[in-house]
């Protein structure tokens, strides 16, 4: 589900589709704003809205998904009495006008499926709340966490809204019986739909998969291991929950008081009543918030990497910022994505990190091969590492591309300085990573589907001579160094990681 492209990609003009055959009076029915309440199982409703307008031959329309941001309607057609279409989030509507409502059906690209009620509204009934004025622009100190790159889990990738209580503790123990923990991973995060609502008070309560966030945070540091939530600036997340617009500081002590360790802050909704002009000031404000709730925690901007947040990340208190759309567990999302940070190498730094999105090593989507050149490039990246797979049943091979320590020692490297690519050519790149100890770590990537057979001189990466030891990380063995550079066979898609010293 890449959310950025489906932002920028907004527009408020709908986009004119053919009805494929005459339009049945029944699509006349359809005219008109919806209001369409979901009600999950875990006593949560989300509220959408259909913008549909009907035209001679045609329906055009949106989606204002999870009152967070429009889509619009695609591929509509009639399917019988029913008006069927989709929009880019992965949602697809089946909706039958009854005279009064509409009943909707939506099944979801990931898995899914909810029936709902759309009732008809007035406009004004999407309007997002009044606007709260961004406080004035100044720097937060440095909260001192993530010197290194933050390691953990986080729910998202895998199980979207089927994170619950459980989950989350078995997630801590398969964290330390995989060998995860011993291996350097420390964060368990919850990301979107674990929020209920307010109480009288306007305190931020879990919904019915988490019973008890206290004990939930306790059972995690109970295990050695830290608590990560998830939250938007906005009035809603981008799944539609709670959010914490007008409520920074309530819901920053709530956190402290929970025990939570980690924040990631989505900018989701926020973008209907600030432009992006605004962004830093918005995050500023959750940066202060988290550093008066006397509780340390890591602060992860999400949010998408617009209006450069590289160059003021650091000033806002974030500990690392998210800088492009969501990664998709396939080779094209992900290798788009690693292969374009060069440019952003210069920004990373002990305590402030580009976070190119979470892993989906393991998720399914991609080859062994493409998982380790995943890895591989977030190490390289000084990326943090948050697995995104099912840590309960992963398979050994999945295990030992997370746990490997050589790779990790090269992501969490004390200098903290990213790659940089040295070559490109034939479809082969040459990244460079300078190390704490003076070493030097170079990844020879193929992004071709075939093998090749590539390699590069020492001079290339820097060095005057062959250095005295050149180990392959992947094959866990010391290479003899050529005179003049490294040679050798890259798999199709496929790496060859080595550390020179
Ligand atoms: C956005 C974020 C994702 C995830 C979802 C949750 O799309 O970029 O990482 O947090 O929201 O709704």
């Amino acid at each position: 589900m890449g959310f950025l492209g489906r932002l920028l990609r907004f527009s408020a003009v709908g986009l004119a589709l053919a009805l494929a055959g005459p339009v049945s009076a029944r699509a006349a029915e359809l005219n008109g704003i919806w209001r369409m309440d979901i009600h999950k199982a875990f006593g949560v409703t989300l509220q959408n809205y259909l913008i549909l307008k009907q035209g001679p031959t045609s329906i055009e329309g949106s989606v204002l998904v999870n009152s967070s941001y429009k889509a619009r309607i695609q591929g509509a057609h009639m399917d019988g009495q029913d008006v069927v279409f989709h929009i880019e989030w992965g949602w697809n509507f089946r909706v039958r006008p009854d005279g009064q409502n509409l009943h909707v059906v939506i099944t979801y690209d990931g898995g899914g499926r909810d029936e709902a009620i759309a009732v008809p509204v007035a406009e004004s009934e999407m309007n997002p709340p009044a606007r709260i004025e961004p406080p004035a622009v100044r720097d937060v100190t440095y909260n001192g966490l993530a010197r290194t790159p933050p390691m953990g889990w986080n729910s998202w990738n895998h199980f979207a809204e089927r994170v619950d209580d459980a989950v989350v503790r078995q997630t801590a123990d398969a964290m330390v019986s995989s060998g995860m923990a011993a291996a350097g991973y420390l964060y368990i995060n919850i990301d979107d739909t674990w929020e209920g609502g307010r109480d009288s008070k306007g305190n931020i309560v879990p919904n019915r998969k988490f019973p008890d966030m206290k004990a939930l945070a306790d059972y995690v540091h109970s295990k050695g291991l830290r608590l990560g939530i998830y939250s938007s600036p906005g009035p809603v997340t981008c799944g539609g929950y709670e959010g914490s617009y007008g409520h920074e500081e309530q819901d920053a002590r709530t956190y402290a008081g929970w025990g939570i360790d980690y924040l990631k802050y989505d900018w989701c909704s926020a973008g209907r009543i600030y432009p992006t002009t605004e962004l830093r000031a918005i995050y500023q404000k959750m940066g202060e918030a988290l550093q008066s709730s006397g509780r340390p925690m890591v602060l992860s901007l999400c949010e998408y990497g617009m209006v450069d947040v590289w160059t003021w990340g650091p000033k806002v208190g974030g500990n690392l910022w998210r800088t492009t759309g969501d990664i998709s567990d396939n080779w094209k999302s992900m290798s788009d994505i690693g292969f374009n940070q060069g440019r952003l190498a210069p920004y990373a730094g002990p305590g402030h990190w580009n976070d190119p999105d979470m892993l989906e090593v393991g998720n399914g989507g991609m080859t062994v091969e493409e998982y380790r050149t995943h890895f591989s490039l977030w190490s390289m990246l000084a990326a943090p590492l948050m697995a995104g797979n099912d840590l309960r049943s992963m398979s050994a091979e999945t295990r030992e591309i997370l746990t490997n320590r050589e790779v990790i020692a090269i992501d969490q490297d004390a200098l903290g300085r990213e790659a940089v690519r040295v070559s490109d050519a034939d479809g082969v790149e040459v990244w460079v990573r300078t190390l704490a100890d003076g070493g030097h770590a170079v990844g020879v990537f193929n992004r071709n589907s075939e093998e090749r057979q590539s390699g590069f001189s020492w001079s290339a990466v820097g060095l005057a001579a062959a250095p005295a030891n050149v180990r392959a990380l992947w094959r866990h063995e010391s290479v003899t160094p050529g005179a003049g550079g490294y040679d050798g066979l890259i798999p199709g898609h496929g790496v060859v990681l080595l550390r020179l010293n």
